[in-house]
C-alpha cells in the first residue's frame, strides 16, 4: 500500500472511538522498529492524524467545522543546538524554558511557547507543565490561549510523557468548530501519544 493511503478512512468506521483505534493501528503500521528518529516519526504521525480527520468528516463536520491544525511542540533541548566554542563554556544556562514548533500539518504556527513557570501562557504550556491533557471547548473562553490562527474555535493538547516520567512535548489539535473534542478524542490521542513516545529515541 502506498504510504499516502494510510490516511484513508474506511466507510465502516462509525464512531470517534473506532476512528482513533483505526488511526492508532495505521501509525503502528507506518512505524519501523529500526527508525526511531522523532522528527521522522512525528512528521508522519502529524500528517496521518490531520489527513485522517479530514477524510472522516463525520468526526467534526466539513468546511467550517473541520480540523485545521495538528502538530507537536517539543521541549527546546531536544533540538540540535548551536555549537558552543570552548572559550564560551562559561556561558550561563538559559533561564527561559520553551517548547519549539515541531512536525505539523496545517497553516504556519507560532515557533515557540514559553514554559517558564510564572511566565508560561497558553494551552500547550498548561498541558506540558501540568502533564495532563487539556481539552478546550471554546478557545475564546480559555485564559491565556495563544491564537496562532484566529479561525480556531476549540483545541485539545495531550502531553508526551516517557515511561520514566520525563515529558518531551505535546501533541496539539485545533478545530474550526466550538466543542469539537470530547473524552473519546482524549482517550484516542493519549493512546497515540503513548505509542509515539515509546517508538522514538529522545
Ligand atoms: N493555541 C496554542 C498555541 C499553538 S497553536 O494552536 C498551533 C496554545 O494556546 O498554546
Amino acid at each position: 500500500m502506498p504510504h499516502a493511503d494510510s490516511a484513508l478512512v474506511p466507510d465502516s468506521i462509525a464512531s470517534k472511538t473506532e476512528f482513533w483505534e483505526h488511526v492508532h493501528s495505521q501509525i503502528q503500521a507506518l512505524l519501523e522498529p529500526e527508525q526511531r528518529n522523532w522528527v521522522t516519526n512525528l512528521s508522519n504521525a502529524a500528517s496521518l492524524v490531520y489527513n485522517s480527520l479530514l477524510a472522516f468528516p463525520s468526526h467534526f463536520g466539513e468546511g467550517e467545522r473541520a480540523v485545521n491544525w495538528c502538530g507537536f511542540y517539543l521541549d527546546a533541548p531536544l533540538f540540535p543546538q548551536r555549537r558552543i566554542s570552548p572559550e564560551s563554556t562559561t556561558q550561563s544556562k538559559p533561564t527561559t524554558s520553551r517548547l519549539l514548533l515541531g512536525p505539523f500539518n496545517g497553516r504556519p504556527a507560532c515557533q515557540y511557547i514559553n514554559t517558564t513557570p510564572g511566565k508560561a501562557r497558553g494551552v500547550c504550556a498548561d498541558a506540558f507543565l501540568q502533564r495532563r491533557t487539556v481539552l478546550v471547548e471554546d478557545v475564546e473562553k480559555y485564559p491565556g490561549h495563544i491564537a496562532c490562527d484566529g479561525a480556531t474555535r476549540s483545541e485539545i493538547v495531550c502531553p508526551l510523557v516517557l515511561d520514566d516520567g520525563n515529558i518531551v512535548g505535546v501533541l496539539d489539535l485545533d478545530c474550526l468548530a466550538v466543542g469539537a473534542f470530547n473524552a473519546e478524542d482524549k482517550a484516542g490521542l493519549e493512546k497515540i501519544a503513548e505509542l509515539l513516545v515509546k517508538s522514538c529515541d529522545w
